[in-house]
């Protein structure tokens, strides 16, 4: 299991997932902050826009900016971001999605997932 802490410094985690599979990008605040309030953004590659939440709007609801590749396929959980949780879910994945996924809040801290998508029917399940 996963975990992304949230917290000053670099961290880089390695992921592999199924493809056509939702799959979770884990990031929570080990001092479970509120961030109701706050600003959040996942970037794939460092420039692709995949989800930002500012205080309550998101590209979920009105919020525009969101790379097409991600419309409609990413979502994240409400109820947990009062503890801390800014986790994503990312839905209908394809090989495409491989790659690095990095979560600010509040502007600075960050983390970065290596993010792996592998076929089934390629067998190359590690
Ligand atoms: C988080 O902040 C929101 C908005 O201020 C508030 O409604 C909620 O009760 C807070 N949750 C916790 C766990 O403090
Ligand atoms: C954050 O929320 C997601 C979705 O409910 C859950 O899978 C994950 O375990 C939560 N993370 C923590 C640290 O509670
Ligand atoms: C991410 O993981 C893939 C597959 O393991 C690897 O080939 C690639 O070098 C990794 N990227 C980085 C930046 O570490």
């Amino acid at each position: 299991i996963l975990t992304c802490v949230i917290n000053n410094f670099f961290f880089f985690l390695s992921s592999v997932y199924l493809v056509k599979i939702d799959v979770i990008l884990p990031c929570s605040s080990k001092k479970k902050d509120n961030l109701t309030h706050e600003v959040f953004d996942w970037k794939k590659n460092y420039d692709k826009e995949v989800f930002l939440y500012v205080k309550g709007k998101h590209y979920n609801n009105g919020k525009t900016g969101q790379d097409e590749d991600f419309k409609n396929r990413v979502d994240f959980f409400e109820d947990q971001l009062q503890f801390g949780n800014a986790s994503i879910r990312i839905k209908k994945t394809k090989l495409t999605d491989s790659g690095i996924y990095r979560i600010k809040v509040k502007g600075k801290k960050y983390n970065e997932l290596n993010v792996t998508m592998v076929d089934a029917k390629l067998g190359l399940i590690p």
